[in-house]
This record gives structure tokens, sequence and C-alpha cells, in this order.
């Protein structure tokens, strides 16, 4: 019944907005009559120029390269996009506490390169009323979704009136990643550390960490930890996520280094301020062996290709080196042409001030070093602290997803696109 009168409405919308149309073309020959300067070709061409705003919605917690993908190939379909991020309140109806809270996901989604603008209360499934409202009051042309089917409790379509009304485009599945998995291998990087950190746990644990895994293994506890990363890097996905633009002439060139890792709302923040600082920002970031020198064996959990996607797709980011070394050189500093060498306050890898080998010795000896204070308080840690207290609840979560998710793998086939 609902969606039969939803059907009426949007053909009494089409008729008014037919009707309309006609009436302003005709006034538009009036007007051309009068004044034949305003020819009709150039008021219908530019009125041809309004943009094709196109809308997706999400959770978006812990984003990750695979979020920002989608965000990518749903832009490429249209002029703007407009994104929904699902409350707080909503998740937890539907499927627990975010480890990452609303504020936090406006912030990463709003950072996102290719979001024009953010709705911050997105219903956890798309309803007709919610569809209409994107519609009729944001101006959506299309809705877009990935190709997974979205079943509504009831065994409906949730898109069913978008497709009815011509109105939904398809986006192909990111490949590699899912929070899942993320939280996967975190929980087994706790795991491993609580078991003692024996060698072979450690490597295995390495091997799984950076996406080389290639058999699964079983795991001594729970039997969940048989987690396989399905990333493959390719050129193709650095130079979709990449900027065209070099630095140009006379451009004041900041960069920042860091492991980056499990990119979150406090890298976009001090990402903001060092970009504020100058023309261009050029991120650093460290290869996975810097990373586990200084973190430990069980880091980074995001491998250097995963962590660079993200911190490539991030707005304030110019450009990144993929595996940058740990101290910066003068030799660096004159390739770049670089400026300034910032660092926030709030980091992981505090200790290196103590050290002899504080990797910005250089930049300071020529006084272009700087401290920023960073403008949140998270650090790689927190969420990973943010998992593991939960740990029981992600547990099940993740055991229950990570079922459907070895049906998908089991079932996969060839989808065009990219
Ligand atoms: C190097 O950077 C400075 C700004 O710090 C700029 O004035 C200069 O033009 C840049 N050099 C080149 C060759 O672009």
């Amino acid at each position: 019944m609902g969606s039969d009168t939803g059907l009426e409405n949007s053909k009494r919308f089409l008729a008014t907005w037919l009707i309309g149309g006609l009436v302003a073309g005709l006034s538009v020959m009036g007007l051309c009559a009068a004044w034949p300067e305003l020819s009709p070709l150039s008021i219908i061409g530019r009125k041809k120029k309004r943009p094709i705003r196109v809308y997706m919605d999400g959770c978006f917690d812990m984003m990750h390269y695979g979020h920002c993908n989608a965000l990518r190939q749903a832009r490429a379909l249209g002029d703007q996009l407009i994104v929904g991020v699902v409350s707080d309140a909503e998740i937890i109806a539907n499927k627990g506490p975010p480890v990452t809270p609303l504020h936090e996901r406006m912030i990463m989604v709003s950072a996102v390169k290719w979001v024009d603008e953010v709705i911050p209360d997105a219903p956890y499934a798309i309803t007709e009323e919610f569809m209409r409202k994107l519609f009729d009051e944001y101006n959506i042309d299309y809705i877009i979704h990935g190709d997974d089917p979205c079943i509504l409790p009831d065994g409906t379509d949730a898109y069913a009136l978008a497709k009815k009304a011509g109105r939904y485009k398809q986006i192909k599945r990111t490949e590699g990643v899912s929070s899942t998995d993320i939280v996967g291998r975190m929980l087994l990087c706790v795991r491993e550390r609580t078991s003692g950190d024996s060698p072979s746990h450690a490597s295995l644990q390495r091997q799984f960490s950076h996406g080389h895994g290639q058999k699964k293994f079983d795991d001594a506890g729970s039997g969940s930890g048989t987690r396989v990363s399905h990333f493959l890097p390719t050129s193709r996905r650095i130079v979709q996520f990449s900027n065209e633009k070099a630095a140009g002439p006379d451009a004041r060139i900041v960069y920042i280094d860091g492991a980056f890792d499990l990119f979150h709302a406090g890298h976009v923040e001090i990402l903001r301020l060092a970009r504020g600082l100058g023309d261009f920002l050029l991120v650093g970031i460290h290869t996975d062996q810097t990373v586990s020198v200084n973190r430990g064996a069980h880091r980074p959990i995001m491998n250097l290709h995963e962590r660079s996607l993200s911190v490539l797709a991030c707005r304030y980011v110019d450009e990144v080196i993929i595996g940058a070394p740990w101290e910066v050189s003068k030799d660096m500093i004159t390739t770049f042409n670089i400026s300034l060498v910032v660092h926030g306050t709030v980091a992981e890898d505090d200790d290196f001030e103590k050290d002899n080998r504080n990797p910005y010795n250089v930049p300071k000896s020529m006084d272009i070093f700087k401290v920023l204070e960073s403008p949140l308080d998270i650090t790689t840690s927190t969420i990973i602290k943010r998992i593991v207290s939960n740990h029981e609840a992600y547990q099940k979560r993740n055991d229950r997803k990570g079922e459907s998710e070895r049906r998908y793998y089991e079932s996969k086939g060839y989808v065009s696109g990219d």
C-alpha cells in the first residue's frame, strides 16, 4: 500500500514538474521574443548544466579505504556527492555501539575529497519517507548503493522506490577490506600479545597484518582468527586516489610523516592544520618495517599500501611518499623543496625525543621544524583500546559477519567496473 501511494505521489510530482517546465519554457520563449539576444539555446544549455546530485549513505564506522573507494565511485556517477551518515542511536539499535562516535565519523567522511555535503542523521535502513526527502528537499538525482542486496526485515528491497523511479545506481564492491576484517586483525593482535608474543606467533601475525597471508591458519584460541586479507594493491587504484597536480611554482611545501595506521579523525585534524601552514601538503608514510620497529611486531594493523590509500583520500593531502624514511634528511628536504616540517603533539612514537636518533634533527637545525598542537586526543591505540574494551561484543558481531563474508568469497564471481 505504502509504495502505491508513493508511486502516485511521484507521478503527481512528475506531472507538476512537467507542467512547471512547460510554463517555464513558454515564458522563456516569450522572453526571447522580447529580447532576441537571450537565445533559448544558451538558457537550455545553462539548464543542462545543473549538477547531478548523487547520494550514498553508510555508518562509516572505522572508516577505511574501501569506504573511500565507494565514495569515489559514487561521485563519478554525478557532479556532487551528498553522503548520509547514520546516527549513533541508529547504529546502537541495529548492530551495537559504533567504535567511532558520530562527530568523529563526520570528520572522517567530510574529509574525503570526493564528498561535497554530509547529512548527519541518515536512517540505518533507508525508508521511502527518507528517500522522498532526499529527492524533494536535497534535490538528489540518484541514490547509489553497492552491489550487495539490501533487504529490509520484511524481506523487501530497501531501494525499490528509487529503482521504480529510475533513480538508483549501483557501484561495484571494493575488494580487500572490511571493518570485520580490520576488527579481526585488532583482536588477533591483542590475543597475540596476551599469549606471550612467541616468535612464531609474532611472525604469523606480521604476515597476517601485512596482508600477505596465503593460507588460513588455525588460531589456538576461539577459532575466529582465521582472517586473510584480500587486498591486492594495483597501480590503477593508486592513480585513482592521487591528485593530478604537482606543487605549483613558489608553493610553500609542508611535510608531515607518520604511520597513519587505522586512519582516524585525529589524523585528519592534524593534516588539516598542517595543510593550512602552506600551499601543498606532502605526507610521508613510514614503511611497515619502520612501524614495527617502533611500535612492536603486531603493528601496523594496516599495511603500507592500505595506509597510503587512506591518506591519499583525504582532501588536505596533496601528495604522499609511499614508504618514507624515519629520518627527515637534508636530501629529502632539497628534493621536495620542503619549507616546513611539522609533527603533532599527540603521537604514539614520542620516545624519539629522548633518543639520539631524533628523526627531526636536520629540519630542527635548519629552523624549519614546528610542533603542532593536535586538535584531537586520539591515536591508533585509542581505537584499538575501544575495540578491546568491547572485546566480547565485537567478537560475536565479527563472527557473525565473518560467516557471511566467507560465504561471499566462496560464491564470488567476476564483476566488471572499477
Ligand atoms: C621552493 O619553496 C619556496 C617556498 O618556501 C619557493 O619560494 C620557491 O619558489 C620554491 N622553489 C621552486 C624551484 O619552486
